[in-house]
């Protein structure tokens, strides 16, 4: 089992890495993951220049959701393993009045998706199919949310918001050395994909470090969406070059499903933890409903006076996921198709029952004929944004692997999602994370595939304390519920709440998965002996967050990926 990020350096670089601060100009410091606090704006991401863009539009006048909106498009352009325009996400927004919304712009099935899609004839998953065909596609909500999110709370124009990412896709900008080495390492299979080998290569030969990558067809699209608003992709030459590509591809996506494609406001699920407000993400993604569970069953455990990376700790964390992502593969989907139990999951009763068994010197086994695998280097990321009116964003967006399926739309320049492998295939494959579902997370026209994306907000009594999310398939919702964990039980700052180390379990396939540096030998030992699987797994997530105390902003931005988090 391996669950990394390709290109990504070791933990150690990393970390010494985020001791630098940048100073760049106009006073703004660029802050790889400082004790610094600010007070007028924060971005963290994981694009040195998409945050920079962030920065650029707060001061500027732009509030926090122009920001948002600015570093998605960029993003796209700068962070092309996870931003995207053919992909999708969810946001978590609070604006200065206090009120918590949240924009489901994931991706759907297409109209003529069937459910055993993937299936071979013997009835297995054809992971060929699910992951790296055109048929892995769902229609994409990217754009449509941006553009959403900008109608309802933006203060600057469109044009204002898309011009720093239009500038970038046009004039290029300086390849990182990181970004460079996971390009050439996919360039077999970039080179077989025409309008991929166009958009990733300098002639059909790697692009080194230092060179300046201008991505002319993607520029184009972001100028027609700039000028046209959800028109400039949904309909007209945009969507005439994605439904060609589907139909040289053999995909499913029509201009049927592009017409049809809205993003959707929804209530936030809300939790109570420890004196705080919990504000995250509601079906159809699973993050808020397993977060809030699983908040409610370690409440009821002292693990403030247990300290950080007990044993003790670990082996309840363990437990309490186990049982939340066993009701994961059960009861969740998309909640506009299947009757999800929202409130019976969220209840605190419910999670009183639910953690019963729980046994402090023994493993629950995860009793289950159903086994899955984690496949390679997946991608997706989060980023965090305040502003001075502390109107909060957080936001998540996917391609769902990294580079997606790795198939450019030829002529407009953006890569296509390979989310559909994010449903159950059947109720006994495992997706690409090892998550097993059932008839709750089915393939149906037109339905939003499952997602674990987990972009939240905590405040106190109205007062923002922290915002967080994070990349890692199934466990972004383990990622999130730790650096809540280090802030609010252990009294850490964003930066080390973030750093610490990390472990995940998802109920199937039954093993902890854990960072290096997460177990003491003792720990370990420990564990082991009440019975449980360890497998250790390069690096967890990547929580770009911002934690704020008395007023002021620090951006923590995750040592485990590239990016930076920029402040006046
Ligand atoms: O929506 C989901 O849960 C997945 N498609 C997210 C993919 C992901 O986080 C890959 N990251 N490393």
């Amino acid at each position: 089992m391996r669950h990394a990020y390709c290109g990504q350096p070791t933990m150690a670089k990393r970390l010494l890495a985020s001791l630098l601060l940048v100073a760049l100009g106009s006073g703004t410091v660029v802050a790889m993951a400082t004790d610094q606090g600010f007070s007028r704006g924060m971005v963290v991401s994981s694009s040195e220049e998409a945050s920079q863009v962030g920065q650029d539009i707060l001061k500027n006048g732009g509030n926090a959701v122009d920001a948002a909106v600015a570093v998605g498009f960029a993003l796209a352009v700068t962070y092309p393993e996870a931003g995207n325009l053919g992909g999708g996400g969810f946001a978590v927004v609070r604006t200065p009045k206090n009120q918590i919304v949240t924009l489901d712009h994931r991706e759907r099935a297409p109209l003529k998706a069937r459910p055993d899609m993937f299936l071979a004839e013997d009835g297995t998953l054809d992971a060929d199919l699910s992951l790296e065909s055109h048929l892995a596609s769902g229609t994409p909500g990217t754009v449509d949310g941006l553009l959403a999110l900008h109608e309802r709370f933006g203060r600057l124009s469109r044009r204002a918001v898309m011009a720093p990412a239009i500038a970038l896709a046009e004039e290029g900008f300086k390849l990182n050395p990181i970004l460079a080495g996971r390009i050439q390492a996919l360039l077999p299979e970039l080179s077989v994909r025409p309008a991929s080998r166009t958009k990733f290569t300098h002639n059909g030969n790697a692009m080194a470090p230092g060179h300046r990558w201008r991505q002319p067809d993607l520029a184009k699209t972001l100028r027609r969406i700039a000028d046209e608003g959800r028109a400039g992709f949904y309909q007209g030459p945009v969507a005439k070059m994605l439904v060609a590509e589907m139909i040289r591809g053999k995909g499913l996506i029509e201009q049927a499903d592009l017409d049809a494609y809205r993003s959707i406001w929804r209530e936030p699920i809300h939790g109570r933890y420890r004196g705080h407000d919990i504000y995250s993400m509601a079906p159809p993604s699973s993050g808020g409903i397993l977060l809030v569970q699983m908040l409610n069953m370690l409440s009821l455990y002292p693990i403030s006076n247990w300290g950080p990376g007990s044993t003790a700790q670990h082996h309840l964390m363990i437990e309490v996921a186990r049982r939340a992502y066993a009701d994961r593969a059960e009861h969740l989907g998309d909640a506009d198709f299947y009757p999800v139990p929202v409130e019976k999951l969220l209840d605190k009763s419910y999670a009183r029952d639910r953690i019963a068994g729980f046994d402090p010197m023994r493993a629950t086994p995860s009793r289950s004929v159903r086994h899955g695998s984690f496949n390679e280097s997946p991608q997706t990321t989060h980023y965090s944004v305040i502003d001075a009116d502390g109107m909060m964003v957080a936001l998540t967006t996917t391609l769902n692997s990294s580079f997606g399926n790795k198939w450019v739309v030829a002529g407009a320049g953006f890569l296509l999602n390979n989310e559909m492998d994010d449903f159950a295939a059947s109720d006994s494959e495992a997706n690409q994370y090892g998550l097993l579902g059932s008839v709750a997370n089915a393939i149906a026209p037109g339905k939003r595939m499952l997602s674990s994306m987990t972009p939240t907000l905590v405040l106190k009594s109205g007062e923002p304390v922290l915002i967080t999310g994070s990349p890692g398939g199934s466990t972004i919702i383990t990622t999130v519920l730790q650096v809540i964990l280090n802030v609010l039980d252990h009294g850490m700052t964003g930066v080390a709440a973030v750093n610490a180390p990390r472990l995940h379990h998802q109920w199937q396939p039954d093993t902890v998965m854990h960072e290096p540096n997460a177990l003491s030998q003792t720990s370990a030992d420990t564990l082991r002996s009440k019975g449980h699987q360890l497998t250790e797994v390069e690096v967890i997530g990547d929580a770009n967050s911002i934690w704020i105390k008395e007023g002021r902003f620090y951006g923590a931005k995750d040592p485990r990926e590239p990016g930076a988090a920029v402040g006046w």
